[in-house]
């Protein structure tokens, strides 16, 4: 046997005995467990496109002055809390972080707005990407 082969089956052993200490699920699950929950879904496709009349929009920037705009900006443009324009996230994404805030990060709004409330947010968050759309050249 020559050493380049002796070589080259010692390496192929080690890479097999890597790999099934580690285990293909384990890999896969520990990934999933890291994938951050800002992380954009495709989902958000698959969702029906919010209703984002001007009455809508105005009401959910009224909203968003009085409970959201001292941590992200009065434009939404971020201050303690992020840029919320452009968000690349569902509906539903913004729905539960409203809800269930962000532990440390961002209050709970569950006990504060209504469903109704939030729908109105997600439209004034969702008129703030079409603003960004027109001032594209
Ligand atoms: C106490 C300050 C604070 C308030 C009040 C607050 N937020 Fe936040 N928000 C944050 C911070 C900080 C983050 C970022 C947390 C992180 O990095 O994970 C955040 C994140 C978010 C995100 C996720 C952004 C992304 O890209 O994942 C959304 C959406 C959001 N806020 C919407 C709102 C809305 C709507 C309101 C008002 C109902 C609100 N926030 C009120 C501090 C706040």
């Amino acid at each position: 046997m020559t050493s380049r082969s002796a070589t080259s089956i010692a390496l192929l052993a080690g890479l097999l005995a890597v790999s099934s200490a580690l285990g293909g699920a384990h890999l896969v699950r520990q990934h999933a467990m890291h994938a951050s929950h800002q992380t954009p879904t495709p989902e958000r496709w698959l969702e029906p496109v919010t209703s984002t009349s001007p009455q809508r929009v105005a009401q959910g920037r009224k909203t968003f002055l009085q409970r959201c705009a001292h941590c992200h900006g009065v434009d939404a443009r971020g201050d303690e809390g992020p840029d919320l324009h452009d968000l690349q996230v569902s509906d539903r994404y913004i729905a539960n972080t409203v809800l269930r805030g962000i532990p440390h990060e961002m209050p709970s709004f569950a006990r504060k707005l209504q469903g109704d409330d939030i729908a109105a947010l997600t439209a004034y968050l969702r008129s703030l990407e079409h603003e960004a759309d027109r001032s594209d050249p």
